[in-house]
């Protein structure tokens, strides 16, 4: 095949780029884990400064007044690194219990995941969540069983919860030689080779070739009780355990397990090597054209996510976009397709937390943050020369709802502007009710009324109640005919921002009486 010099380099970045997210229950070490992964991309300022978020309990991307106010990371930020001739983009999300649709959303710019799962504590409700959206994609998910060094579950019985809670098959990538206080290291299955640690502060990793776990080198090493125990778990292993299938992997159907300590650097290394050979290079995106490979030399990305403030300074907006194919470079003309106009992409950022360089050029799989004055929405497409629109960004059902209402009516003009600012920032979905007009917003975390609260304070200077309502579950409604009268017992009839039908369940109970009852109807969890 005769490849253009373009297409050539084109399909040399793609290769060399893996974009993921890490997903997690708070707590279970992914700020640490990140900690170390940027550490080997020699980003070591971010990391300095990741240090010192914990100390003072700000989070990096701590750009909202509400952040530094609760110490916590509200919002998803990105972070690029380079290792081995590879380019990594960390897409972060927040750890907090708190976490938000856009937690969600961030999920769809990654091409696979890495679950990080605490050795103690198994497959937390957090994970499961954010484990649900990947898996509905199909996207590979790597896992990083972490704190090994602290007494913790047997990895077997580790296995079997993610078979049982998430539903997928495991293959251990290596495997620990002892635990807790007895740690002394890890056997890799596939390198055939044992990583030991060395000096009782675990400071010192010792990397030996064996011939395989039968190897009295191990035996030297770690004494006769671990070595005994490691042959056995591995005998049975070998014989019951699945097989690595790269194929079943890449599908999702099959997550590699890596075992570690991320505070102690253990395993991470070899983690991180592991994944960068399996993990998959962007991946083509559905469109109204058809699939858009990344090698395609037009340029094309979606917009994922909308941040507001990040510089309190200027009340600009940032758009969060993924480039899907074709090379960025600044300055450059694209189609704005949903208002059918050519903008110039003039002022992109990159994020390395509280750094936004310019960025001069940009691959397919990266992020580059968008300078908005208001003319984005989430799942925007711009495209160079084509009117390519990406499939649509899913619709997250919503868990927590509130009734708003601004304390000073003569305030509604700003208050409306301010509903509908935020609601297209994706953050908080808003509903109205058929009879009253009143005004309700979801949200999949408590913390999004608190951080919509002080936004329109802030922003929109308007006061707002918010009255928190029973229901629990939203689910739009698809039949010929809807009849209000049939949902009053604890759910209610309301419309989203298109005019679609929405329930609102107050359990579980009443929606599925209401499935029951109404066979024709179709209720679907995402809008649409
Ligand atoms: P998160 O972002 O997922 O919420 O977790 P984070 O990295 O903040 O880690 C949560 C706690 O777990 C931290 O302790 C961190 O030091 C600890 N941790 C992370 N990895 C390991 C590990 O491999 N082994 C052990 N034993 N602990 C680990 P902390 O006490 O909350 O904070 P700090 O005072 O240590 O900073």
């Amino acid at each position: 095949m005769n490849m253009s010099k373009t297409t050539n380099i084109l399909q040399e970045e793609v290769d060399k780029r893996r974009t993921f997210a890490i997903i997690s229950h708070p707590d279970a070490g992914k700020t640490t884990l990140t900690e170390k992964l940027l550490l080997f991309g020699g980003a070591i300022r971010l990391a300095g400064t990741v240090k010192a978020r914990k100390a003072s309990k700000h989070a990096t991307s701590d750009w909202m007044e509400i952040e530094k106010q609760r110490g916590i990371s509200v919002t998803s930020s990105v972070m690029q690194f380079d290792y081995l001739g590879h380019r990594i983009n960390i897409l972060d999300t927040p750890g907090h219990q708190d976490f938000s649709e856009d937690t969600y959303r961030t999920l769809t710019a990654a091409d696979s995941a890495v679950m990080l799962i605490d050795v103690a504590k198994g497959v937390e409700a957090q994970t499961i969540k954010l484990f649900q959206v990947c898996a509905k994609r199909g996207i590979p998910i790597f896992t990083f069983i972490n704190k090994l060094d602290r007494e913790g579950q047997s990895p077997f019985d580790l296995m079997e919860e993610l078979e049982r809670v998430l539903g997928i098959r495991s293959v251990p990538m290596n495997w620990p030689i002892g635990m807790g206080r007895e740690l002394c290291g890890v056997y890799d299955r596939m390198k055939n080779q044992v990583e030991l640690f060395q000096g009782d502060d675990h400071s010192k990793i010792n990397v030996q070739k064996v011939d395989s776990y039968e190897d009295p080198v191990i035996r030297e090493m770690a004494g006769e009780f671990l070595h005994d125990q490691l042959k056995q778990e591995l005998e049975l292993l070998d014989v019951a355990g699945d097989p690595f299938d790269l194929e079943k992997v890449l599908k999702g159907e099959l997550t590699p397990v890596f075992f570690g300590s991320a505070v102690n650097n253990f395993g991470v290394q070899t983690f991180l090597e592991n994944f960068l050979e399996l993990a998959p290079k962007p991946e083509p995106r559905k469109s109204t054209e058809g699939v858009v490979e990344p090698t395609n030399e037009k340029f094309s990305g979606y917009v994922f996510k909308i941040q507001a403030n990040m510089n309190p300074a200027h009340r600009d907006r940032v758009a969060f976009l993924r480039i899907v194919s074709g090379k960025f470079e600044r300055g450059m003309s694209v189609k704005h397709v949903r208002v059918g106009k050519e903008i110039k992409l003039s002022q992109p950022q990159q994020f390395l937390a509280q750094d936004r360089d310019i960025v001069q050029e940009a691959y397919p799989g990266d992020i580059i943050g968008l300078f908005d004055p208001g003319i984005f929405r989430i799942g925007d497409s711009l495209s160079q020369g084509s009117e390519i629109v990406f499939d649509e960004l899913p619709t997250f059902s919503p868990e927590i709802f509130s009734k708003v209402t601004a304390k000073n009516a003569l305030k509604h003009k700003q208050y409306q502007k301010g509903i509908d600012q935020l609601t297209e920032e994706g953050t908080i979905q808003v509903f109205r009710t058929a009879s009253f007009d009143e005004t309700i917003l979801g949200v999949v975390g408590q913390l999004q009324f608190e951080v919509f609260e002080h936004r329109m304070k802030a922003e929109y200077g308007v006061e707002v109640q918010l009255q928190r309502m029973p229901y629990q579950f939203a689910r739009w409604i698809i039949d010929d005919k809807i009849d209000p009268s049939k949902f009053r017992i604890n759910s209610t009839l309301v419309k989203d921002k298109k005019d679609n039908y929405v329930v609102l369940f107050e359990n579980e109970y009443a929606m599925r009486t209401a499935i029951e009852k109404n066979p024709t109807a179709k209720f679907l969890e995402t809008a649409p």
